[in-house]
């Protein structure tokens, strides 16, 4: 019997697609800001992406093209209880919608970094900074599997449906680990796959191997207890992993439902929407255990 083919495709087709899909993505953003667009508040869409999922004052005094370039699923600045002082990364930071936010928490006397691999959502993200008249803010540009930051110099890590877009998670939350502080806090938000119910659709391989589904933050989603067993490998502890809300057809059904077809499966709106039902966005929480000697402080900083 032939071997199933790998489920997952190969890394650098992962980063070529990210890259390109999320360069259109900011070209269309600064059109839609540039043409006035608002989010119309979460549900009311009939979608739960992108700024529909913050409250609405939350994005009151923010720049047209941050909202306009949001593309993750829930909102880690209020998960992340940051405070005054604090340096803070987001991983992925796409249009700076969360730098901008987390700028704002942690006040002049704190810092909040961005990083990010695609050069027009880099643009797009010192642009809205600009906007917003922010200045404790610096964007980086690289890679979250291979943080551009000193060990021990971080004190949150946050991110928006980011890390399911790596093909190489486990080296992003080692990274993540280095670079926080000991004591330091993760408070991600990211789509997962839901463990499966009785009678409940189990994800075909085609699902698994989509590009498109790839780039659009389906088919790298981790299981819930894959998260929790990644994050304890990297070393976190007071890992949690909540499901926020639970996908359904109106949200992700569509693409779902094309790549279900072009693989020769039932692609039928009650397949899809079945499917669509195993993928949830979640809050994830961790904690890089202190050091034996109860100590916390960043021993590293860049200038
Ligand atoms: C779904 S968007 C989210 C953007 C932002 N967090 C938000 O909430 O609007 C994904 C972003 O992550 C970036 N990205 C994806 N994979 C990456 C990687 N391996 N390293 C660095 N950036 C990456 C993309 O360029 C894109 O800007």
């Amino acid at each position: 019997m032939p071997m199933d083919p790998s489920p997952a495709p190969a890394e650098s087709d992962v980063t070529a697609a990210v890259r390109a899909h999320y360069a259109a993505v900011a070209e269309g953003a600064r059109a839609a800001a540039e043409a006035g667009a608002r989010p119309a508040g979460c549900g009311c869409d009939g979608t739960c992406f992108g700024a529909a999922v913050y409250p609405l004052d939350a994005l009151q005094d923010l720049p047209a093209g941050a909202v306009a370039g949001s593309q993750g699923c829930g909102n880690p600045t209020a998960l992340a209880e940051l405070r005054e002082g604090e340096v803070v990364l987001d991983l992925g930071s796409g249009g700076g919608i969360d730098v901008i936010l987390s700028a704002r928490r942690v006040g002049p006397t704190g810092r909040a970094y961005g990083l990010d691999m695609t050069d027009e959502m880099l643009a797009l993200a010192e642009e809205n900074a600009r906007a917003a008249g922010v200045a404790n803010v610096r964007f980086l540009r690289g890679r979250i599997e291979d943080i551009p930051l000193p060990d021990r110099s971080v004190d949150v890590i946050i991110s928006n449906c980011v890390v399911n877009l790596s093909a190489d998670k486990g080296r992003v939350l080692a990274e993540a680990f280095r670079v926080l502080r000991p004591g330091g806090r993760l408070a991600v938000s990211d789509i997962v796959i839901r463990d499966a119910g009785p009678g409940e659709a189990e994800i075909p391989p085609a699902v698994r191997r989509s590009i498109e589904l790839w780039a659009g933050c389906i088919a790298g989603a981790l299981g819930e207890g894959e998260y929790r067993a990644e994050l304890r490998r990297a070393g976190f502890e007071g890992i949690e992993v909540e499901e926020v809300r639970r996908y359904a057809a109106e949200d992700i059904g569509e693409p779902l439902g094309r790549t279900l077809a072009d693989s020769g499966l039932p692609g039928d709106p009650a397949s899809a929407a079945a499917l669509a039902g195993r993928f949830a966005s979640a809050f994830v929480r961790a904690v890089r255990p202190r050091d034996a000697d109860g100590r916390t402080a960043p021993l590293e900083t860049e200038g």
